[in-house]
């Protein structure tokens, strides 16, 4: 038996077809509520079920639920809002009852939303509650604060999708990636984050938990991430590489998670906890800081979150502490099992690796596979800036 989707029904709000062709001459002549990449993502999550058991943009008591309680009003544990938002100015466009047209930045209409209801909200109590700091300086709560005043809650449709063309033989629908697992015979499978290059911990961590399970689902995130962090395009071409050349190919499996990133550390690893339980997966991994940035979480505080509510999920966590390759050892480890000094452990900060890769340079082969580091060395060539 397959995992439930949370909340018990894998949900499908997308319309295909004849009614699908009708909804959108009928959209066409709606009033249109303009949508950033970020709303396009999360409406398409809503869409294909990702955000199963949410049908639409959150009402107010799902919200208030979210944010105070880490569940929606019916109890059901949820971390991250998912909201609509408008100006005070522009709220007034959209009567009650009414249903909007949803038209991303490029003019294209992805699905449309009915407009239940309006309500005001506190940006700086969402942002404690959820990001755990008001400051503008954390990635997701200063775009929390680019936000309209205003949310719009109700039920949508979704007629388009964003486009994934560059990633199209990796792009699955939560249904699709369910059925790929019973076709594979997979029972147990784990799930992984990431937005970033594979590196040797991920790696170590992704094969310690593949000892352990039928296969592993790598599943990074392609939507919106803040400027400094590796594009979606570098990174899938360094998953395939490493993929090929380290990954048995029987039992891993990539798929792209098409969300933004929030930067919400313990709050958002229950999120991305429930996409992948939806998308089919019996296990999910949470390392060191997972989803954090800058240091606004301490390196458990993920782990030690999700753990409240690891039974009520019904997707088991695989919990990891931070690892490294140790040079005594000459293997991976983490503090669990390498018994040696610090000054053995290969570490290397996020912010040095990139500078290393920048400078053509590539980090020692105990932090990156030659391989990944080739590609994100040509990768990062391709795209600098121009000085
Ligand atoms: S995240 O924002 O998507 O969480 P990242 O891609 O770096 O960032 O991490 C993906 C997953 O690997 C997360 O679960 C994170 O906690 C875990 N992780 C990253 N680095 C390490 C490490 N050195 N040791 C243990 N876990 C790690």
């Amino acid at each position: 038996m397959a995992i439930e989707a949370h909340g018990g029904t894998l949900v499908n709000k997308e319309l295909q077809g004849e009614e699908r062709t009708k909804a959108l001459a009928e959209a066409e002549q709606l009033n249109p509520l303009i949508i950033s990449a970020w709303t396009v993502s999360d409406l398409e999550l809503i869409g294909i079920g990702g955000f199963s058991p949410l049908t639409g943009f959150m009402k107010q008591a799902d919200y208030e639920g979210v944010v105070h309680n880490t569940r929606l009003a019916d109890g059901t544990v949820w971390s991250v809002p998912i909201t609509l938002s408008v100006t005070a100015d522009e709220s007034a466009k959209y009567p009650l009852g009414s249903e909007a047209a949803l038209k991303g930045e490029d003019g294209i209409i992805y699905g449309t939303v009915k407009v239940e209801e309006k309500y005001s909200y506190n940006k700086e109590l969402e942002a404690e509650n959820v990001y755990g700091t008001t400051e503008a300086a954390h990635a997701g709560v200063g775009k929390l604060y680019e936000r309209g005043d205003v949310y719009i809650g109700g039920e949508i449709k979704l007629l388009n999708r964003p486009d994934h063309s560059d990633f199209q033989a990796y792009h699955m629908d939560p249904k699709e990636t369910r059925k790929m697992f019973a076709d594979l015979g997979w029972k147990t499978i784990v799930g992984f984050q990431t937005r970033n290059p594979v590196h040797r911990a991920h790696e170590y961590i992704q094969k310690c938990a593949l000892e352990a399970v039928d296969g592993l689902l790598l599943n990074p995130l392609v939507g919106e991430t803040k400027s400094d962090d590796v594009s979606a395009e570098i990174r899938m071409e360094s998953y395939e590489v490493i993929l090929k050349h380290y990954y048995p190919k029987e039992r891993t499996r990539l798929v792209i998670y098409p969300a933004a990133m929030r930067y919400a550390g313990p709050k958002e690893a229950i999120l991305h906890a429930i996409v992948r339980k939806n998308y089919g997966c019996t296990h999910f991994i949470v390392g060191r800081d997972h989803a954090g940035v800058g240091d606004y979480y301490g390196t458990y505080e993920a782990q030690d979150f999700i753990a409240q509510f690891e039974e009520e999920l019904g997707i088991q966590i695989f919990k990891f502490e931070h690892a490294f390759y140790c040079t005594e050892c000459e293997a991976m480890g983490s503090a669990k099992t390498c018994p040696h000094d610090k000054q053995y452990h290969v570490h290397l900060s996020g912010t040095k690796v990139r500078e290393m890769l920048r400078n053509g340079e590539k980090p020692p082969k105990q932090f990156s596979r030659p391989e990944v580091a080739d590609v994100l060395i040509k990768g990062l060539k391709e795209t600098a800036p121009v000085k």
